[in-house]
């Protein structure tokens, strides 16, 4: 039994379509229980402002978030007895809005983007002075989660195999950096690719454009970024991230949101690159973990293998009245 549902954060790996001669395995994060990847963050940096003493029964969280990390906090804030204030652009999906208000959050919609979402929660920091804002975009606390929970996850879960790429898409650059920076401390050759909306490709390019991504593509570089660990970076038009989520739902019975289907778009490339048809691969989980078994892998180049891993933030769920899956 659990003492809080924020100990049931954590989540499966799971194999997903992949070309011959290469794994594909993605974070499916929609398991945690505020149903994304941010309530790592989300726990992870209460818990440090709990311990540097910037948080204190009755105090107020307040954030601005394009949703997930709003409704990570509101799940922390909510688990934890505090008052929680997010700021969100409107142009972000109904969905988000209502979970973040049934975990009691109360919510301040902008018009334009995350810029004037940043400035409107500033103010209203200013003006209380029990608000404490968690600045996911600097919070070292951010990353930090990642490294502990969501990269230590994944060296359990690939049962001895070596990564060979890590493939992220980029909001905060959290994810990215905190769980590049530890699988790079168990496999150094491991690539790290960064996927990026092509509607606006910052890292790429330098230049910013606009996109209708939810939670990827920021528009700026965050300061949470170590661009640093970052060997390339795939861009993908949201029209194919979409469209390889509905393969996803209809082929994998996988219900993922965008910036997964961004990521498994990016994950399939990298893996095409780097597969090795002639290798005698074992084909599934059941399969490798058989051939670990009788002959250590190494008769059939096991360890030779390429394994992609990948994160899928969120779930589908959070993109039905978009027309997402229709
Ligand atoms: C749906 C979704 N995808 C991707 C990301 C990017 O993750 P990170 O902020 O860790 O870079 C986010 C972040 O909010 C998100 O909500």
């Amino acid at each position: 039994m659990k003492e809080s549902i924020l100990d049931a954060v954590g989540t499966p790996l799971v194999s997903v379509r992949s070309p011959e001669g290469a794994t594909v395995a993605a974070k499916v994060e929609a398991f945690n229980p505020g149903g994304s990847a941010k309530d790592r963050p989300a726990l992870a940096m209460v818990e440090a402002a709990e311990e540097a003493g910037e948080l204190e029964p009755g105090d107020r969280i307040v954030e601005p978030t394009s949703g997930n990390t709003g409704i990570g906090l509101a799940v922390v804030a909510a688990a934890r007895g505090y008052d929680c204030t997010i700021v969100m652009p409107e142009s972000k999906s109904p969905e988000r809005r209502r979970l973040m208000a049934a975990y009691g959050a109360d919510l301040e919609l902008v018009s334009g983007e995350m810029e004037s979402a940043r400035e409107r929660a500033d103010r209203l920091t200013e003006a209380d002075e029990d608000a404490v804002q968690l600045g996911q975009f600097e919070n070292p606390a951010n990353a930090e989660a990642h490294y502990r929970t969501t990269a230590e996850e994944i060296l359990d879960q690939v049962e001895g195999r070596e990564v060979d790429a890590l493939v992220a898409g980029v909001g905060t650059g959290g994810t990215i950096t905190g769980t590049a920076s530890r699988l790079l401390e168990a496999f150094p050759d491991m690539t790290v690719v960064a996927v990026e909306p092509e509607e606006n490709p910052v890292l790429s390019t330098g230049e910013s454009g606009d996109d209708d991504y939810q939670g990827m593509g920021p528009g700026f570089v965050s300061d949470l970024l170590d661009t640093d660990l970052l060997d390339e970076v795939e861009t993908v038009a949201l029209a194919d991230a979409e469209a390889e989520c509905r393969r996803l739902a209809r082929e994998e019975g996988i219900l993922v949101g965008q910036s997964a289907g961004a990521a498994s778009v990016a994950s399939y490339r990298v893996a095409e690159r780097i597969a090795a048809p002639d290798l005698d691969c074992p084909e599934g989980p059941e399969d490798w973990r058989e051939t670990a078994a009788t002959d250590g892998g190494a008769e059939r180049g096991r360890d030779d293998c390429p394994l992609v891993v990948t994160v899928f933030p969120d779930s589908g769920e959070r993109y039905l009245s978009t027309g997402l899956f229709e």
